[in-house]
């Protein structure tokens, strides 16, 4: 049997662990708003951080938002590249300037595609692939990371993929992939 290259995973197997877990969560959540003035895109549907902690295995706090967009101060650490979305780290999700190895966990949620990111946030699309390498290098030995994207990205060194699940906003709306890596010298005591 063949694998994909995601640590040796069979593609069947891959695909086992994806399609019971589809979770189809329609409403909650807005294509377009305005946060403290400012147009926002792609909101979190309102219990997706909730429902992410037990995979996460740390505190709702403890938690590295990388293109954090409008989340609220008080959400965990926010880090976003634009200033306008005040966030509480301004930074590059590809460049972050936190010390390796000490993050619990990190949740992404950047533009979807090069159009997205230039028309809706004037600024250049970053790969999953940097921005998963990034989460990698400052999240703790065994801690987990989280993509909102339109696809699974490969893990990338020293993490394995973990599980996907797939996500509706609403009728007629792309479906998101929620995809879960862990970082490399965890205890396997998560899910
Ligand atoms: C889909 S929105 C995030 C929405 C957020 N989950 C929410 O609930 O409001 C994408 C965000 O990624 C940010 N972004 C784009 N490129 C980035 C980068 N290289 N580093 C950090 N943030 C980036 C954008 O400024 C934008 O706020």
């Amino acid at each position: 049997m063949s694998t994909n290259g995601t640590n040796g995973h069979r593609s069947d197997e891959v695909y086992k662990d994806i399609a019971p877990q589809v979770l189809l969560d329609f409403g909650g959540t807005a294509s377009k708003a305005r946060v403290r003035g400012v147009p926002v895109y792609g909101q979190y549907p309102r219990a997706l951080i909730a429902a992410m902690l037990p995979w996460l295995g740390c505190a709702r706090n403890e938690v590295l938002h990388v293109c954090s967009g409008s989340l609220p101060p008080g959400e965990g650490i926010r880090v976003d590249i634009r200033p306008e979305a005040c966030p509480d780290i301004l930074a590059d999700g590809r460049k972050l300037p936190i010390a390796s190895g000490t993050i619990a966990a990190v949740m992404l949620d950047p533009p979807y595609s090069e159009h997205y990111a230039r028309e809706l946030y004037g600024v250049k699309y970053p790969r999953p692939a940097q921005l998963l390498r990034e989460a990698a290098r400052v999240v703790r030995p065994g801690g987990r990371i989280v993509i909102v994207h339109y696809f699974t990205p490969k893990p990338v060194a020293r993490t394995r993929f973990v599980k996907a699940f797939g996500l509706s906003t609403g009728f007629d709306m792309p479906m998101r992939a929620i995809s879960i890596y862990e970082a490399d010298g965890g205890q396997g005591s998560l899910p």
